[in-house]
């Protein structure tokens, strides 16, 4: 067999075993076992130059022409490989957009959070600031800037836990008032909700729960602004027909101090059975009163220019008897069952 019918022969090869390839890797194979370093056809192009002539000719162009051809076929069959193999892969990684997605539980707030929310924007409303302050309070901003010196009997009320060093847990929000007024020039309006501490656990009580305390502080506020400022807050957190009553009452910190009752918005008084106000028809809300001159006098502001009223109340308490859940404890349990119902 001559060289030029060889090629030939490997030419009509390589041709069919292009068209049977069925991958870019069998047809990969294909091109180095026919095309390759090592591959017949390109030996017989090296040996072209111990040719004669003649037969340099003849063989180089039939060689030349061979391997165009075989790169033409190898290159339209690629094409098309590849044609069908980026449309398999788009079909199998396709994404049905119109699927519908993962449904995740849907999370509802706290009921302390609610009331939380609540009060402090309706504050925000009348133009007050919203401030906060440390868990973990020094002696000094907990009781004795309120008026609490120390070994005072008041201190005893508040079953405190005690840290080192002169730290506890904050028993009540009212050091933020203090920390506030170090901190600025009246006039001052703010309120200020965060987490408090005592060392008391029953169904009305427990270790950790929410206070919201008011401060406002400027020339020639009394009682009746007071009074008139939480009417407002009652109606706004539970409803418009709402009345408040002030109790007098003790807060070292404030003088006089009031306790403000809100009217049942359950059953307005009429209902001896009523399981929200037990007949009474009055609800304890909070407790208040008219800064006393001698806390102010320690934040450096004058007593004989300067008055103001703080107030601080139990959101926790107060989403108690709002959403009629009879046990504080439930609030802190975490209990996902007690959750979802709100
Ligand atoms: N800090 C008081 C308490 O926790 C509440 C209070 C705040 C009373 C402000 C009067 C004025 O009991």
């Amino acid at each position: 067999m001559t060289a030029v019918e060889r090629i030939e022969e490997l030419r009509a090869e390589v041709l069919s075993a292009v068209a049977l390839a069925g991958s870019t890797s069998d047809l990969e194979s294909v091109r180095v076992k026919y095309l390759g370093r090592s591959a017949e056809l390109t030996e017989i192009k090296k040996s072209i130059r111990d040719l004669s002539p003649e037969d340099r000719k003849s063989v180089g162009g039939a060689s030349n022409k061979a391997t165009k051809e075989i790169e033409a076929a190898l290159q339209e069959r690629l094409e098309s490989i590849a044609a069908t193999e980026r449309e398999e892969r788009l079909r199998v990684e396709a994404v049905d957009v119109t699927l519908p997605g993962t449904p995740y539980p849907k999370g509802s707030l706290h009921p302390s959070l609610r009331v939380i929310d609540e009060v402090v924007d309706f504050f925000v409303g009348l133009g007050y600031r919203v401030a906060e302050g440390p868990e973990v309070e020094t002696d000094y901003y907990n009781f004795t800037a309120l008026n609490i010196p120390p070994g005072h009997p008041a201190r005893g009320m508040q079953d405190t836990f005690f840290l080192d060093e002169g730290l506890v847990l904050r028993t009540h929000t009212s050091p933020v008032q203090i920390r506030t007024m170090l901190s600025q020039e009246p006039p001052v309006y703010v309120v200020c909700p965060g987490r408090t501490y005592r060392r008391d656990s029953d169904p009305t009580h427990t270790p950790m729960f929410n206070q919201i305390e008011g401060l406002a502080v400027d020339k020639g506020l009394t009682l009746g602004h007071l009074k008139g400022t939480l009417a407002a807050m009652a109606r706004h957190v539970f409803g418009e027909d709402v009345k408040v009553r002030l109790r007098p009452s003790y807060f070292q910190f404030v003088e006089p101090g009031v306790e403000l009752d809100v009217s049942c918005f359950v059953c307005g008084g009429s209902d001896p059975n009523c399981k929200v106000c037990r007949g009474a028809g009055w609800i304890e809300m909070l407790g208040a009163g008219m800064v006393d001159p001698a806390v102010l006098t320690e934040v450096g502001y004058d007593p004989e220019e300067y008055t103001g009223f703080a107030f601080g109340m139990g959101p926790d308490r107060m989403a108690m008897v709002k959403y009629g859940i009879p046990d504080l404890r439930l609030f802190f349990e975490g209990d996902l069952r007690f959750l979802r119902q709100f």
